[in-house]
């Protein structure tokens, strides 16, 4: 079985395909979905490319689930079209698409063995037999378990079945493979080791897969690109390094990572865009992107592992303020300083093993890259 058949099912079309329609795996046109009275999903038009691991992430309730049902064709969109490897699927039912779907629930059927459980999708298309043996060996040779066809699913661990659930998807060769918060359930440790399995399966079957998850650092570390969505809204779009660096939203800015955040107005920039913005009646240094003037409401976003703590001494070259809390959180030692008029600020600095308690009521001085904070219009 060559998971990655793409090819044969992209030149087996009549129409011949343009070549950019030949690199996109998904194609949404304005599909938006609402329940009665619920708007789950505004518009939304978004192109994912042939192999890509792109993932949806969001807070609960933001239409990851529902926009992922779309495309598996479990849910009628109210608008839009939905194309998959450049033909229109909208209206067809989800056997009748490239695409396979592991459900954020397991969903898989407890009274069956594991081998019984992936075979099913085949039995319905009435593969032969030995063809339906062949297919199930190796998708459990694809996640690792080989030993375990004869197993009842009840006999498997969280994360074992989790491999099934998806070895049952593979099973099937989708072109697409949909993946709904399939890590959700599991404990911290084997989440990071699925992530790993996951991220080699992708790799070794070549094909797209769109992974619902609303972990940010799940995201970051697994995806090509990215989705940041809430209230139904896809908010930014881009590389896990884009997203993170470059948050288009206040939204974005306060759900990638942790940050603080001041509402001010600029107050001076010169042209290579260096310059200040006053916060409560306080300078805060920071380059300022072209689009605001001398005046603009903004607000500021600052990571709190880009903000920099030493004892204050006659070298500052950043703000003074008295340290009020310093916690101990392992690889990392997160402080607090009161910078009076400006406000609190938090810094998160790696637990390098050389640092020493600095104290709580000393003076400190807080300093940051010119390029360490974001600036953005105040909504
Ligand atoms: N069948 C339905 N009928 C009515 N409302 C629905 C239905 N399915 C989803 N919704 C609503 O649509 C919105 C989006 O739901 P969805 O399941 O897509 O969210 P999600 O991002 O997957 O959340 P979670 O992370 O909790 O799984 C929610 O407000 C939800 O209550
Ligand atoms: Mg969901």
């Amino acid at each position: 079985m060559t998971f990655a058949a793409h090819k044969t099912m992209f030149e087996s079309k009549e129409i011949p395909l343009t070549d950019d329609e030949r690199e996109v795996a998904v194609s949404l046109r304005g599909i938006g979905k609402t329940f009665g009275d619920t708007t789950a999903l505004e518009p939304v038009t978004l192109d994912i490319k042939r192999g890509e691991f792109f993932s949806l992430l969001g807070p609960s309730g933001c239409g990851k689930t529902t926009l992922l049902r779309i495309i598996g064709g479990f849910e009628t969109p109210t608008s839009g079209e939905v194309s998959i490897a450049g033909r229109s699927v909208t209206g067809l039912q989800p056997y009748e698409r490239r695409t396979n779907m592991v459900f954020q629930h397991g969903a898989l059927f407890p009274h069956l063995t594991v081998a019984e459980n992936i075979a099913f999708g085949l039995e319905m298309k009435r593969e032969p037999r030995d063809v339906i043996k062949r297919k199930v060996g190796e998708a459990l040779e694809l996640v690792r378990l080989t030993e375990f066809g004869s197993r009842k699913i009840d006999q498997l661990s969280g994360g074992q079945r989790q491999r099934i659930a998806m070895a049952r998807a593979l099973v099937n060769d989708p072109e697409v493979l949909l993946l709904d918060e399939p890590l959700g359930a599991l404990d911290l440790r084997l989440r990071l080791q699925m992530q790993d399995e996951l991220r080699r399966l992708h790799k070794q079957i070549g094909g797209t897969f769109i992974f619902v998850t609303h972990d940010q650092g799940e995201a970051i570390t697994m995806s090509d690109r990215l989705a940041v969505m809430s209230n139904g809204r896809i908010q930014q779009i881009g590389t896990p390094r884009e997203v993170y660096e470059r948050p288009s939203s206040r939204f974005v800015a306060e759900f990638m990572g942790h940050s603080n955040f001041y509402d001010g107005e600029v107050g001076s920039r010169t042209s290579d865009g260096v310059g200040e913005v006053i916060i409560n009646g306080c300078a805060f240094p920071c380059r300022i992107p072209s689009e605001f003037n001398v005046g603009s409401k903004v607000f500021v976003a600052l990571r709190y592992e880009r903000v920099e703590i030493v004892p204050a001494g006659e070298l500052c070259a950043g703000i003074e303020g008295t340290l009020v809390e310093e916690n101990y959180l392992g690889p990392t030692l997160q402080r607090t300083v009161d910078l009076g008029a400006l406000g609190t600020i938090l810094s998160d600095t790696a637990n390098n093993g050389r640092q020493t308690p600095m104290g709580v009521g000393s003076r400190v001085c807080v300093r940051w890259s010119i390029d360490g904070p974001t600036v953005l219009a105040a909504s």
